[in-house]
């Protein structure tokens, strides 16, 4: 499990999380939503080690890991992927995947000198393992294309690959469905949803299509200007009103009220079905 405990991150004055305490429960697909600027993209960043908390605790399991570089964390097996994608873009698809292990025998001049079999042992291996995350994500056919010719969804699998090329825990998933297709993004769902199912793995989604996070996150977490402002079920949240009211902001709220009080009103009056008779009266006899 992952806690987050009473969390700031400050920008000199600006602050863009401001004591955010959450948890993300092992096995659990959580929906990390709110408004732009809520600091959901820092509070991950902050998590994932890739920014220094200004005060706060991080624990996985337990264990304090508060400030941990991102490559610790990735041989802890908590890995996140980026709000923009970013690939490779002129090496292909399978390539792109190959790049993601670390510890290979060849990283090193003398070892790639000494021991040549080795390495060609291991890339096959790796070349394999490649080839089993492309026909889990449905890719397979993209194995040779270019990284940087696939479209915004493809990109979002293969960063969603990339997690799959080591033996991930806890994966955080920035926007994957930004300017991602509707067909595309039901093939990010499925994938997701068959990680957590059938490879045990833990998710923490920020997305802001609310069908999308309904279908697949529980519970869901709000934040709001660097705060955890609800959680619950996808249902819940829906009908909370400290939650509508910080997506809507009060005023537009108090226009929605008015417009829906108004609505009412007119339904009421229509209700009453006025006959011929009231017509006339208004009308007056000619
Ligand atoms: N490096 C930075 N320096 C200064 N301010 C920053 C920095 N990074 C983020 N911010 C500010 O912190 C606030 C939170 O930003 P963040 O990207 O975490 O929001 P978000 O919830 O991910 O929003 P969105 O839904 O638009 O992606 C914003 O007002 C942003 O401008
Ligand atoms: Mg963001």
């Amino acid at each position: 499990m992952i806690r987050v405990e009473d969390l700031h991150k400050h920008f000199g004055g600006f602050r863009a999380v401001d004591g955010a305490s959450l948890a993300i429960e092992t096995g659990s697909i959580t929906g990390l939503i709110g408004p732009n600027g809520a600091g959901k993209s820092t509070l991950f960043n902050v998590i994932a080690g890739v920014l220094e908390p200004t005060s706060g605790r991080v624990t996985m399991d337990g264990e304090d890991i508060t400030g941990l570089p991102p490559h610790e964390l990735f041989h802890r097996g908590l890995l996140r992927t980026f709000q923009l994608a970013h690939e490779f873009a002129s090496m292909t698809v399978r390539e792109n995947l190959m790049m993601v292990p670390g510890n290979q025998t060849g990283e090193s001049l003398w070892g790639a000198w000494l021991k040549r079999g080795q390495i060609r042992e291991e890339e096959a291996a790796i070349r394999k393992r490649a080839d089993e995350v492309l026909d889990f994500l449905t890719i397979r056919h993209l194995t040779h294309e270019k990284a940087g010719n696939l479209s915004g969804g493809q990109k979002k699998l293969l960063e969603l690959g990339r997690t799959m090329m080591v033996d991930a825990k806890v994966v955080f998933l920035d926007e994957v469905g930004a300017g991602v297709n509707r067909t595309l993004l039901g093939t990010i769902g499925d994938a997701i949803t068959r990680l957590n199912r059938e490879r045990g793995y833990t998710f923490c989604v920020i997305e802001h299509d609310m069908d999308f996070i309904g279908r697949l996150c529980d519970p869901v977490v709000v934040m709001a200007e660097g705060r955890v402002l609800a959680e619950g079920s996808a249902d819940q949240i829906m009908q909370n009103e400290a939650v509508i009211e910080a997506y809507l902001g009060r005023g537009l709220k108090n226009k929605v009220k008015a417009e829906a009080a108004k609505e009412n009103a007119l339904a009421e009056s229509h209700g009453a079905q006025p006959g011929f008779g009231d017509e006339a009266a208004a009308g007056g006899p000619l």
